[in-house]
C-alpha cells in the first residue's frame, strides 16, 4: 500500500508544481487530457502516453453542480479558456479528452457533460466515474477511495484492482462553508475564505467536525457492507490536517490522505483518456 502511494504522491506533487508554476514537461507520444467539471473547481489535466503529468490548469467555478451542468455556455467558456491557456503553454493543440461524473448521475446529465467537452473542441474519448478515476491516479489494488469535493462525498470500493461498487451522497465542502457562515455570522464568501485559512484551522475545524463525521458516517454505511482494509481520502474538502484522524476514529480503519488531494481525481481522468 505505502509503496504504491509513494509513487502516486511523487506524480501528484509534480502535477501540482506544473499548475502552480504555469509550466509544462516534455512529453512522449500522445497528449491526453482529463476534464474535471467539479462543483467548486474546473481542472484540466494533461498526461502523456506514459501517464506522466505534462501540464494542468484550474479555475474556480459554479457552472456545474454535483455532475449537473447548470450553466452550459459558462461551462464551455471555462473549459475553452483553460484549454487555450494550456495549448499556448505547450505550443500544440490538445485534441482528445476524457470527462468524469459522480456515481449515480442520470444519463441526460452525463450527455450534457460530454457535450460541454465536445463543444470545447475536444474529441471525447469517454466518461469515467469520478472515484474510479481517483483510484486509478492512486494506483491502488484494494480499499475504498472517498472523494470529498465541493458538493458531495463519493466512494468507490476497489477489489483486486477493479471497482466493485461506487456511490455518491450530498455533503461536501460547501456544507462546511454553510456551517461556518452560521457559526461565525459571516457571508458565504467570508466563510469560504476562513475555511481555507490554514492559520485558523483549530477554531475552524471544531465547527466543521460534525460535517466531517457526517461524511465518515456516509462512508461507514458503505464499508460496513463491503469491508476494506484502508480508506483513501481525496478532494478539496479533506484538506484539513485533522480530517483523516477524525475519519480514522469514526471508521476504525486506517485512513490515508495522498499529497495534493484536490488533484487526484483530475489526474485520474486524464489517465482514462484512451485513444490511438
Ligand atoms: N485548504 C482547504 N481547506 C478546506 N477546504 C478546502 C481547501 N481547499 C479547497 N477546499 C474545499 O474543497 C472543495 C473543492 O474540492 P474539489 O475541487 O475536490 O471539488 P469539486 O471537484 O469541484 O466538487 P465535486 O467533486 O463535489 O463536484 C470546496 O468546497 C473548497 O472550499
Ligand atoms: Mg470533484
Amino acid at each position: 500500500m505505502l509503496k504504491e502511494l509513494h509513487a502516486a504522491n511523487k506524480v501528484l506533487l509534480e502535477f501540482q508544481r506544473l499548475i502552480e508554476e504555469k509550466t509544462c514537461n516534455p512529453w512522449k507520444g500522445n497528449l491526453r487530457t482529463g476534464v474535471d467539471l467539479g462543483t467548486a473547481n474546473i481542472v484540466l489535466a494533461v498526461v502523456d502516453s506514459h501517464n506522466r503529468p505534462i501540464a494542468g490548469a484550474s479555475c474556480p467555478s459554479t457552472v456545474v453542480k454535483d455532475g449537473i451542468v447548470v450553466d452550459y455556455l459558462g461551462a464551455i467558456r471555462a473549459v475553452r479558456q483553460l484549454k487555450e491557456e494550456l495549448e499556448s503553454r505547450l505550443g500544440t493543440a490538445l485534441t482528445h479528452a476524457a470527462a468524469a461524473i459522480p456515481p449515480g448521475v442520470n444519463p441526460g446529465s452525463v450527455r450534457a457533460i460530454g457535450n460541454v467537452v465536445e463543444s470545447s473542441d475536444f474529441i471525447l474519448t469517454g466518461i469515467v466515474d469520478e472515484p474510479t478515476a481517483a483510484a486509478d491516479a492512486l494506483g491502488i489494488e484494494s480499499g475504498a477511495v472517498v472523494d470529498v469535493g465541493g458538493g458531495t462525498t463519493g466512494i468507490s470500493i476497489i477489489e483486486q484492482g477493479k471497482v466493485v461498487f461506487s456511490g455518491d451522497e450530498p455533503t461536501g465542502g460547501t456544507h462546511m462553508t454553510l456551517v461556518l457562515s452560521g457559526a461565525f455570522s459571516l457571508d458565504i464568501a467570508e466563510a469560504e475564505q476562513l475555511k481555507k485559512d490554514g492559520a485558523k484551522e483549530s477554531e475552524v475545524f471544531d465547527a466543521v467536525k460534525p460535517v466531517v463525521e457526517k461524511m465518515a458516517a456516509i462512508v461507514k454505511g458503505y464499508v460496513s457492507k463491503r469491508p476494506v482494509e484502508s480508506v483513501y481520502v481525496v478532494g478539496g474538502a479533506c484538506s484539513f490536517r485533522q480530517f483523516e484522524n477524525v475519519f480514522e476514529k469514526y471508521l476504525g480503519i486506517p485512513v490515508v490522505k495522498p499529497a495534493a488531494p484536490l488533484l487526484v481525481t483530475p489526474l485520474g481522468i486524464a489517465m482514462n483518456c484512451k485513444f490511438d
